[in-house]
């Protein structure tokens, strides 16, 4: 199938690549320049394990090419997914302007039958307007069908998770492109959810919502662990064991970051509000999230109370490990509160480099910590894992680890000498 892919970031990439890799036909569009001439040359500017390797196959075979040329590929192609951006406006609703440019563009080539497929996460009642939207702009009702795709992946994941999902959901306003989407995904095997546009939207809004609501849930409880004298990793266990419950997203830490849940639940606190409706339990997720680090803030204040002065070694940048993105990362919210307080930063990430006054990066993690007097972990990078401790406090200057994410064993730190903090965790 011929299909043109607009945005080339985590979701574009990923599902061009994804798409290609497939046997479609893909071209892969976006308005930044540099991004396309990047792309071109063969870098894959965003770090996103398995991406490189088959965007490359997919390249080499002539099944994708990249483009700045919006328009021009939509008119060549019938299937067109838009991936771009939703980011969050001052008063928390989701900025639609790019998706709205998108559709401008459409409005402005259509000649010929287009499936439109939304896979950016908009809030209920979006895909409708767009539908309208183009009805206004006079675009014939029988050259367009809009579907609403909205897609799970977690970055870092991206290629496995699109590849294999744990359902398609598909919200139409008629049965017909739902064959389409059929065949688009025909090597993708997973349970589709059909619904409406409104209702697909809804879906991933409340996923999302749910998923944020654990974490939350669990930091709560870490806090009373904290209080209590309680290993917040064995009420996770516990819990966790129930199937009604399950494992995952219960790991306790400085809370969630990243560019969806954060906007996701904001997006959805306004698109509520909107209807008169106040959403009192997303609302209080929100709440314990952006006071997690304060929360742990205070007590590592508690170990070592004037910071004014001293050189802090935080490991971990990005909102996540196995991705290079820092979009409302917990471990930069936590670096501005510890400059605030005078604090010297230094930093070590196994692939964020950061370009910010008064954050020294390191490129390797036991330099990072020379002469250090605490050390900060805030990113749970799988190379944290494997750490000599001895050597950690050698080179070091002080003895206090927090440990933002509970990695590592408090026993093996607390031997070599370590003052360990966690949260939740003894
Ligand atoms: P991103 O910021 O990485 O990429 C968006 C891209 O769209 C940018 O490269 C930008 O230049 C391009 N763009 C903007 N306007 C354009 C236009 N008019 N024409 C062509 N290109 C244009 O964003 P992302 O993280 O890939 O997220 C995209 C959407 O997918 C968002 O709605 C997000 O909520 C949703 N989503 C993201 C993830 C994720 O893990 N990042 C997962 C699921 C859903
Ligand atoms: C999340 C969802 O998991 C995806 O399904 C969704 O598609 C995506 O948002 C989106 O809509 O963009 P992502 O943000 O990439 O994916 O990463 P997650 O693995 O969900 O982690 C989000 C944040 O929660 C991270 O900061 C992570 O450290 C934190 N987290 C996660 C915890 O603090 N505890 C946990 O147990 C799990």
């Amino acid at each position: 199938m011929n299909i043109c892919v607009i945005g080339a970031g985590y979701v574009g990439l990923t599902t061009a690549a994804v798409l290609s890799d497939c046997g479609h036909y893909v071209d892969c569009v976006d308005i930044d320049s540099k991004r396309i001439a990047v792309l071109k040359k063969g870098i894959v500017p965003i770090f996103e394990p398995g991406l490189k390797e088959i965007i490359d196959k997919s390249i080499q075979n002539n099944f994708l090419t990249f483009s700045t040329k919006v328009k021009e590929k939509i008119a060549e192609n019938p299937i067109i997914f838009i991936t771009v951006g939703t980011p969050s406006l001052e008063d928390g609703s989701p900025n639609l302007s790019y998706v709205k440019s998108v559709v401008d563009d459409i409005a402005a080539s259509i000649t010929s039958h287009k499936t439109i497929i939304v896979k950016s996460t908009v809030p209920p009642g979006t895909n409708e307007e767009i539908h309208n939207m183009l009805l206004e702009k006079n675009v014939d009702p029988s050259l367009f069908d809009i579907v609403s795709n909205p897609e799970f992946l977690r970055e870092g994941t991206a290629v496995k998770d699109m590849l294999e999902p744990d359902k398609i959901v598909i919200g139409i306003k008629r049965p017909e492109p739902l064959q389409v989407m059929q065949k688009i995904y025909k090597q993708v095997h997973a349970p589709y959810i059909v619904t409406s546009l409104t209702g697909a939207e809804m879906i991933k809004y409340a996923s999302n919502a749910f998923l944020a609501t654990k974490i939350s849930f669990i930091n709560e409880i870490a806090r009373i662990c904290d209080a209590y004298g309680v290993n917040v990793s064995d009420v996770s266990l516990g819990l966790g064991t129930d199937p009604r419950i399950g494992p995952l997203f219960l790991r306790a830490g400085l809370g969630y970051g990243g560019s969806c849940f954060p906007k996701d639940l904001q997006g959805l606190t306004y698109s509520a509000k909107k209807k008169n409706i106040h959403p009192e339990l997303i609302t209080s997720v929100q709440n314990v999230n952006d006071t997690q680090i304060d929360v742990y803030f205070k007590k590592l204040k508690s170990a070592i109370p004037d910071l004014n002065g001293k050189q802090i070694t935080v490991w971990g940048l990005s909102f996540k490990p196995d991705t290079d993105d820092i979009r409302y990362s917990a471990s930069i919210r936590l670096i501005d509160k510890l400059l605030e307080e005078g604090a010297n930063i230094h930093a070590y990430d196994p692939i964020v480099k950061l370009d910010k006054p008064n954050i020294i990066c390191h490129s390797n993690v036991y330099e990072s910590v020379k002469q250090s007097d605490v050390l900060i972990i805030a990113t749970e990078w799988k190379e944290f894992k494997g750490i000599d401790w001895l050597k950690v406090k050698e080179e070091m200057n002080g003895n206090i680890v927090l440990d933002g994410r509970n990695i590592i064993d408090p026993r093996t730190v607390k031997y070599v000498g370590f003052h360990y903090l966690g949260v939740g965790q003894l």
